[in-house]
C-alpha cells in the first residue's frame, strides 16, 4: 500500500492495521507501529501479534467468525499496557476481502502500583500517602477528622483507623449527625435516663457509651446543631458523658473519628460551628481527595468492580470497551466512588453483550463525556459565593436541567436540604426557563 493511503488511513483513524482475507498483516500505519512498539511483521497473521498467550482470544475469535468486535487486548511488548481493538470487516459476509483493525492506546493500569487498603483500591500517590498517615495515627487514641466529598470513602477511612488500632476488637459505632433533629440526636448520642421525657421508660445508653472500648464515628459532624456541639465538647473535655435527664456523668473510653464534606473552618467563620470544638475534633486532619483528582483510579476501580461483579456472577460483561472507559474517565464524578459503583452496577445489569459499550452506561455519564458533550446549558442560578459546594450544586442543577428535585437526588440530599444549602450559599434563581 502506498504511503499516501497509509497516511490517509492514519489521518482518519489513527493507529490501524490492514489485514488480507487470510488475516495476515498487509500494512500498519506509522502510529500503529509506534503503539505496538515492536516491528510489525508484514505478512504474519495478526493474531500472533494481538492475541498474546492468554486463554481468552477475542480478536482471534472475532476474525475467525468473520465478525466485527470491539475489545481490549494485552500489549504484545509491555505487560502493563493494554490496547483497544476494533475489527472492521471489508466486503460481504461470505466474501471478506480483508479487515481493518483500529487500535487505541488505553490508559496504563499499573497493577504493581495498585493497592488495596482496607477495602480501598487506589494507585494514586496521594491516597497511598494518606494510607501511611492512617497507619500511623491509628496506633494512638488521637481524635481524627476526615474531610472529603460525598461518596469518596470517608467511612472506609474511619473503619480503617478503627481496624488498625488497639481498639479493633471493640465496637465501631457510627452515627450520622445530619439525620436527626437536635433533641433526638442528643439522646441518641448521650443516652437518657428513665423518666427523662415522656416515653423514656428505662435508662438507655447513647452511642458514645455503646462505643466504649472502641471507636465512635461522627459522620457529617458539621451538621451538628449548636446546642449539641456544646455538649459534645464537654464530653471530649471531661471524658465523661451525661445522659439526658441523668444526674451522674458516666466515664467513657472512646476514640472519636469524625467526617465532613465541608471546610469546618468556614463553618466556624460563619458561626455555624464552635471553634473550640473544631480544634478538639481536628487534632489530626485527613483529607480524602475526590475521585476526579485521582487520575487512573477510575479505570482501576472500574476493572476491580467488574472483576468483583463477575465473581459474584452478577454480569456477563467480560471487558470494558475503550470508548466506555474514556467516557468514565471524562466524567467528573460528583458522587465519587459511590456514583461510579452505581453507574457500573447499572451497566453490568443492563448490558447485553460481553463488552461494556458507551450505550450501556447511564445517560448522565454518556452525555457528559468527550466529543458528545452537549452545549453547556445556560446557568439558571446566580451565586454570590465561591464555596466549592456552590459549584457542586450548580453543576448538579445544570445536569438536572434545573430540576431541584433531581439535583437533590443526585447530590444525595433531600429537596429541603438542597433548598437550605442554596439559601445559605446565596444561590438565587436567575433567568427562569
Ligand atoms: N477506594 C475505594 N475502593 C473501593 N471502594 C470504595 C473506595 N472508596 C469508596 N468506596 C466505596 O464507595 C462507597 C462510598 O464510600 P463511603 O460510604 O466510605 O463514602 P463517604 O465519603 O462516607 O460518603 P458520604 O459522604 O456520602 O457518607 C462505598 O460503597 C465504599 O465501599
Ligand atoms: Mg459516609
Amino acid at each position: 500500500m502506498s504511503s499516501l493511503v497509509e497516511s490517509a488511513l492514519e489521518a482518519l483513524s489513527g493507529p490501524a492495521l490492514v489485514l488480507d482475507d487470510q488475516l495476515k498483516i498487509v500494512t500498519a500505519t506509522p502510529a500503529a507501529v509506534e503503539l505496538l512498539g515492536v516491528d510489525v511483521p508484514i505478512g504474519v497473521a495478526a493474531v500472533r501479534v494481538l492475541c498474546g498467550s492468554g486463554p481468552k482470544r477475542p480478536v482471534a475469535e472475532a476474525l475467525a467468525a468473520g465478525q466485527a468486535v470491539q475489545t481490549v487486548v494485552a500489549h504484545p511488548g509491555r505487560e502493563k499496557r493494554r490496547i483497544g481493538v476494533r475489527t472492521i470487516p471489508i466486503g460481504p459476509v461470505r466474501a471478506r476481502t480483508g479487515w481493518v483493525l483500529l487500535l487505541e492506546e488505553l490508559p496504563e493500569i499499573d497493577s504493581d502500583g495498585a493497592v488495596l487498603f482496607h477495602g480501598m483500591w487506589t494507585q494514586d500517590a496521594g491516597m497511598k500517602e494518606m494510607f501511611r498517615v492512617i497507619e500511623k495515627v491509628a496506633r494512638s487514641d488521637t481524635t481524627v477528622l476526615v474531610r472529603g466529598e460525598t461518596g469518596a470513602g470517608k467511612e472506609l477511612v474511619a473503619q480503617a483507623i478503627h481496624a488498625l488500632s488497639r481498639r479493633a476488637k471493640g465496637p465501631f459505632v457510627a452515627i450520622n449527625c445530619a439525620a436527626l433533629p437536635a433533641a433526638l440526636l442528643e439522646s441518641e448520642l448521650f443516652g437518657h435516663a428513665r423518666g427523662a421525657f415522656t416515653g423514656a421508660v428505662r435508662d438507655v445508653q447513647g452511642h458514645v457509651e455503646l462505643a466504649s472500648g472502641g471507636t465512635l464515628f461522627l459522620d457529617e459532624v458539621a451538621e451538628l446543631p449548636l446546642e449539641v456541639q456544646a455538649k459534645l465538647l464537654r464530653v471530649l473535655e471531661t471524658r465523661t458523658v451525661l445522659p439526658v435527664g441523668a444526674r451522674k456523668p458516666v466515664p467513657i473510653d472512646v476514640r472519636f473519628v469524625s467526617a465532613t464534606h465541608r471546610a469546618l473552618r468556614r463553618e466556624v467563620e460563619a458561626g455555624r460551628f464552635r471553634g473550640d470544638l473544631m480544634y478538639r475534633l481536628r487534632v489530626i486532619p485527613i483529607f480524602l481527595p475526590p475521585l476526579r483528582a485521582r487520575p487512573g483510579d477510575v479505570a482501576l476501580l472500574a476493572q476491580q468492580l467488574l472483576r468483583e461483579a463477575r465473581q459474584r456472577g452478577d454480569t456477563e460483561i467480560a471487558q470494558i470497551s475503550p470508548e466506555a472507559l474514556r467516557m468514565l474517565e471524562a466524567h467528573d464524578w460528583p458522587g465519587n466512588v459511590r456514583e461510579l459503583r452505581n453507574a457500573l452496577a447499572y451497566a453490568f445489569a443492563l448490558a447485553t453483550g460481553s463488552v461494556l459499550l458507551p450505550s450501556d452506561l447511564p445517560p448522565e455519564i454518556r452525555t457528559r463525556s468527550g466529543e458528545e458533550m452537549p452545549p453547556e446549558p445556560p446557568r439558571t442560578f446566580t451565586r454570590q459565593s465561591d464555596d466549592p459546594e456552590a459549584e457542586k450544586i450548580l453543576r448538579a442543577l445544570e445536569r438536572a436541567g434545573g430540576s431541584r428535585e433531581r439535583a437533590a437526588k443526585s447530590l444525595g440530599m433531600s429537596r429541603v436540604t438542597l433548598w437550605r444549602r442554596m439559601r445559605d450559599l446565596g444561590l438565587k434563581p436567575g433567568r427562569p426557563r
